[in-house]
């Protein structure tokens, strides 16, 4: 029998907790059809019962995704786990992820409950949850801080009562790795029923352990899943990062002996779209999806590489992705392999009205960058006005003038709720100009948190995608713009932030 490990994303849930990565319904369908691409076991599509949205996000996904398992979390509760369980009934597989706190702190300051409360309260949530479904996830939330005395009584009983799996997190990213791992080893070893149920990892990367956090925990303690996001995305300093931890179990098999259902040409593609999705760039220097991951600068390290790959490589580029960076399209491309590209890519668009205009959009880019690459697409679709004609505002077209020496001048013409306006105004340079432009109208009094330009496909004829943060109210966004004019898409990144900035916050925190 082969010894599995099951890789759980947890992006769409505990990765779009992260200030300003809030995503839309369609994104996250997108996202989570890439996750399948890219055989993860269990797919955390989000938190059903925090909001409206999160449920309809949850359902659409269960509704499309049928080779992953689905999983909703949901506070140990009978509304939210009924919640949850409604969202997830299209799924094909499905999971509830039930957490409760269990750390002295958390239980009397955050929830002020008793340990026997919660103890009461794990027990019976479980068991309300699995009258509804077979598969049940339990994290005793801040678990690595809790009691390990109070932790096994809650975990046998939660384990009596069906939790077929348990995972124990490391909430606040305060483990080490040796002390971690035999923490694990030591729950699986007191607790009586421990081999009735799979052991997780879930770890938070405050103390950038994440990845071997979860790595100890799967060798010293005996953990078979490992809680995982796309680029290590998620609050504060992320996530344990899905590229690194399956490319070490893969690397090293020889050390940790385990299978993984993962297709590890899918990484690349999968970090680009969280990356061009929520605006978060990835550093070049990260490992795996890094931009320099697999550039051998120095000139020993080249000759090296030209002699003998394995002299200064220990994973091929192409089994995560790299070669498939190709000029997919060009200037005379039409329609038809457009459409079959963007099948490729995993971007269903919902109408042929939708593919026109992403269409029009793509033959206008061809027109003025002469290679189309993946990342242009992606960008493009990613781009509201084609996919979401029916924001608050939209971007029309910009004139600007700078000139050394003289005050840059911009004039913005975009839509607000469908009526054509025109913003103008002065600015320190011609991206300020522009963004004071369009609030001479919005007068949105959002405070700008963060501004990045990256190039998308690394020359200087490649599109410019920007990223533009705004904090409002107590709310973070970030908006995300592309175009070869980077003032263009300045504007049309900062239009995408007051987007979101418009929609309703009235989702609930996990960790609140
Ligand atoms: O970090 C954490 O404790 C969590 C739980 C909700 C599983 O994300
Ligand atoms: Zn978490």
């Amino acid at each position: 029998m082969t010894d599995k490990l099951i890789i759980f994303d947890t992006t769409l849930r505990d990765g779009e907790q992260s200030p300003g990565a809030s995503m839309t319904r369609d994104e996250k369908l997108r996202i989570a059809r890439q996750l399948e691409r890219l055989k993860v076991d269990v797919i955390e599509a989000g938190f059903a019962a925090s909001s409206n949205g999160d449920f309809e996000c949850v359902k659409a996904i269960a509704e499309v995704v049928k080779d992953s398992t689905i999983c909703s979390l949901a506070r140990a509760n009978d509304r939210d786990i009924s919640r949850a369980a409604e969202a997830l009934k299209p799924a094909n597989s499905a999971r509830l992820h039930l957490f409760l706190a269990t750390s002295a702190l958390h239980m009397e300051k955050k929830l002020r409950m008793t340990p026997d409360q919660v103890f009461e309260q794990a027990k019976l949530s479980v068991r309300f949850a699995r009258n509804l479904m077979a598969d049940i996830e339990f994290s005793p939330e801040d678990g690595y801080r809790s009691d390990p005395d109070f932790l096994c009584r809650v975990i046998e009983a939660v384990i009596s009562e069906g939790a077929t799996t348990i995972n124990v997190p490391d909430t606040v990213g305060y483990a080490i790795p040796e002390l971690y791992g035999n923490f694990i080893k030591n729950l699986r070893e007191r607790i009586p029923n421990s081999d009735k149920a799979v052991w997780s990892v879930h770890c938070h990367n405050d103390l950038g352990m994440a990845v071997a956090n979860s790595l100890a925990g799967v060798k010293i303690g005996g953990a078979r899943q490992i809680e995982c996001t796309i680029n290590g995305l998620g609050e504060r300093a992320g996530n344990c990062s899905l590229e690194e931890v399956v490319m070490a179990v893969k690397t090293r098999k020889d050390y940790f002996g385990l299978e993984l259902g993962i297709d590890t040409q899918q990484i690349l593609a999968a970090s680009r779209l969280v990356s061009q999705t929520t605006g978060f760039v990835v550093q070049p220097n990260k490992a795996v999806v890094g931009a320099n991951a697999f550039a051998h600068a120095s000139g020993i390290h080249q000759d090296g590489v030209l002699k003998a790959r394995d002299t200064y490589e220990i994973m091929r580029a192409e089994d995560v992705g790299w070669s498939a960076n190709k000029i997919v399209l060009g200037k005379l491309s039409g329609r038809n392999a457009f459409k079959q590209r963007l099948q490729e890519l995993g971007v269903a668009m919902e109408s042929e009205t939708d593919i026109n205009n992403a269409f029009i959009k793509f033959k206008d880019l061809a027109d003025r960058k002469s290679e189309i690459f993946d990342e242009d697409i992606l960008a493009l679709v990613s781009d509201e006005s084609v996919t979401h004609s029916n924001e608050q505002y939209g971007f029309v077209s910009l004139s600007q003038h700078s000139e050394t020496g003289e005050r840059p001048h911009a004039c913005v013409v975009f839509t607000v709720a469908g009526k054509e306006v025109k913003g103008q105004s002065d600015g320190n340079g011609p991206v300020d100009a522009s963004l004071k432009a369009i609030e001479t109208h919005v007068k949105s009094g959002a405070e700008m948190v963060l501004y990045s330009v990256n190039a998308i496909s690394g020359s200087t004829e490649s599109q410019g995608e920007v990223t533009v943060r705004l904090q409002n109210s107590g709310r973070v966004v970030n908006g995300v713009g592309s175009d070869p004019d980077i003032v263009v898409a300045s504007a049309k990144a900062y239009l995408s932030a007051l987007n979101k900035l418009q929609s309703k916050a009235d989702r609930v925190a996990a960790q609140g």
